[in-house]
């Protein structure tokens, strides 16, 4: 195994998109930024320099950080953000993970241009369980903003309204030709003739889950989130924020060119969404050279409507372990948590302006009926290891949670979270449940929920409520797929498993930003009992302090 070190240097670079230059804020100048390719068994350490005018932190979005929890990066949680001129050393080491990853800013909206792969190869020496492609392509999958992302937040936050919705998707930092002003510079992704290809599809859009498809080309799955998969074909494929998957595409069709393209799966009813489609042209290499130019109209796909659930449904039941897995059969703790929206009444002490949400509303979510906030001036992280009090507390979610029928019409009451910074004690080695439960408030809507520090396995999904009765008997515990992000059905509900291993301060989050932002988190807090020093590496020196 090796030791690999980089540089980031986070900074304002101009960026043209969509007809205008835009100060846009990046790693090294790149966007997206740099790609990281490292075996299974090295060692990453990535020194990190802020000379941009934000505070930033990096995550390495679905590294298990297995005792490097000062590493894993979302702000407040694990760390103090990094401050303008300020940098901080990310170390950690690849264990057992194979596949695609990648990383991005946790801080506000900078993830909108802060992200990159993270692709892991088996270790050296060892091969892919699948046939070994000759070419391998990231398609990271993004959202952009004419207006400055941080902007489009702080906006949304001071006026308690949605934020306005993205004006283009892109593939590999580019809109495609559909969109004004972008028929230059579409992302070219190469493909051989007769040749297996592998496409490493990362959704990387802030707030938007997306339907992938290249048109005339079968994708066969085989892995998602850095975990492999028995293989399976399909025409389409659907990413929540945060997921990815790995697919294989035989060169089989006509050396000609074909677009792969990716637009909304908006399962929110009545909720304004960015209805367009990003395009980026498949392009053989044996290609006669004229179709290098622009003059071969390349072939497109036709993707599924944006409402339609059953593809997302038939999709993810078609995910399975390659070969039967240890899941937890045993559970010591058994959580229950419902995800959704609110609707807060306007605060006494804030005017019309800051009440601009359904009815002079604001709009809120939570887990359990609990907005989560961060602290703002230690990392949760910190302040559990040096027993810094009234930072944080664990009742989270000892009350049991308030149960009602999440489809149908619900009291106003529940529709009010209150806000808290409320953490979940899970025992060292306990073995872990957790039912997910959309509530449906405001609207039903598929929630991308992401572990940190954690893989897990999802061993059931279902629509309604989830009946501990009768659904047990749905579950998969001989090949359920292994996961660090769960698209949880729209007016469903998802049950995952694992054994909580890794101690630390783990952020658990919908990965539509916009939901962090209202509240949509917890963290879960795993200690062995005898003082984290015991359990996991010390803090670094550089780590920053607020
Ligand atoms: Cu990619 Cu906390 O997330």
């Amino acid at each position: 195994a090796k030791i690999q070190e980089h540089e980031f240097v986070i900074q304002a670079t101009p960026v043209k998109r969509l007809c205008n230059t835009h100060n846009t804020i990046t790693v090294n100048g790149q966007f997206p930024g740099p790609t990281l390719e490292v075996n299974n068994g090295d060692t990453l350490v990535v020194k990190v320099t802020n000379k941009a005018r934000y505070n930033v932190t990096i995550h390495w979005h679905g590294i298990r950080q297995m005792r490097t929890g000062w590493a894993d990066g979302p702000e407040f949680v694990t760390q103090c953000p990094i401050r303008p001129g300020e940098s901080y050393t990310y170390r950690f080491t690849i264990q057992g993970q194979e596949g695609t990853l990648w990383w991005h800013a946790h801080s506000s909206w900078l993830r909108a241009t802060v992200y990159g792969a993270l692709i892991i190869h088996p270790r050296e020496g060892e091969a892919y369980p699948f046939t070994k492609p000759k070419r391998e392509t990231p398609i990271l999958l993004g959202e952009w903003w004419d207006a400055n992302p941080i902007d489009v937040v702080r906006q949304a936050t001071q006026t308690g309204a949605a934020p306005n919705i993205s004006d283009a998707y892109t593939i590999n930092g580019q809109p495609g030709d559909l969109y004004k002003c972008s028929s230059q510079g579409s992302t070219i992704v190469p493909i051989d003739s007769g040749e297996t290809n592998l496409l490493r599809v990362i959704n990387a859009a802030l707030n938007q889950p997306l339907f992938f498809k290249v048109a005339n080309h079968k994708l066969t799955v085989v892995g998602a989130d850095a975990s492999y998969l028995k293989p399976f074909t399909t025409n389409v494929i659907m990413l929540g924020p945060g997921q990815t998957t790995d697919v294989l595409i035989q060169g089989d069709q006509p050396p000609t060119r074909y677009y792969m393209a990716a637009r909304a799966y908006q399962s929110a009813q009545n909720a304004p969404f960015d209805n367009t489609t990003t395009t980026a042209i498949l392009e053989y290499k044996s290609a006669p050279c004229p179709a290098k130019g622009s003059s071969i109209k390349p072939v497109m796909p036709s993707l599924p409507a944006y409402n339609d659930t059953n593809t997302v449904t038939a999709f993810s039941k078609s995910f399975r372990s390659p070969r039967k897995v240890e899941v937890p059969a045993e559970i010591d703790e058994n959580l229950f948590f419902t995800i959704g929206l609110g609707l807060n009444n306007c605060p006494k002490n804030f005017n019309a302006n800051q009440c601009q949400g359904p009815n002079g509303t604001r709009f809120t979510a939570s887990m359990n009926n609990v907005s989560f906030v961060l602290p703002n001036n230690v990392s949760i992280l910190q302040a559990h290891h040096l027993g810094v009090q009234g930072v944080f507390t664990t009742d989270f979610p000892t009350q049991p949670p308030v149960k009602f029928d999440y489809t149908g019409n619900v009291s106003r009451s529940l529709w009010q979270p209150v806000p808290g910074t409320k953490v979940t004690k899970l025992k060292f080695g306990s073995r872990v449940q957790i039912v997910l439960q959309d509530t449906s408030i405001v609207t039903p809507e598929n929630h991308p929920i992401h572990l940190h520090g954690y893989d897990f396995y999802i061993v059931a999904e279902g629509f309604g409520n989830f009946d501990p009765n009768k659904d047990t008997s749905k579950f998969n515990l001989i090949d359920p797929p292994m996961r660090n992000t769960v698209a949880v059905p729209v007016n469903g509900w998802a049950v995952i498993r694992f054994v909580a291993d890794n101690p630390g301060a783990w952020i658990m989050h919908c990965h539509l930003d916009v939901h962090i932002g209202w509240g949509l988190a917890t963290v879960l807090l795993v200690d062995n009992g005898v003082g984290l020093l015991q359990s996991i590496e010390p803090p670094p020196e550089d780590l920053p302090l607020c």
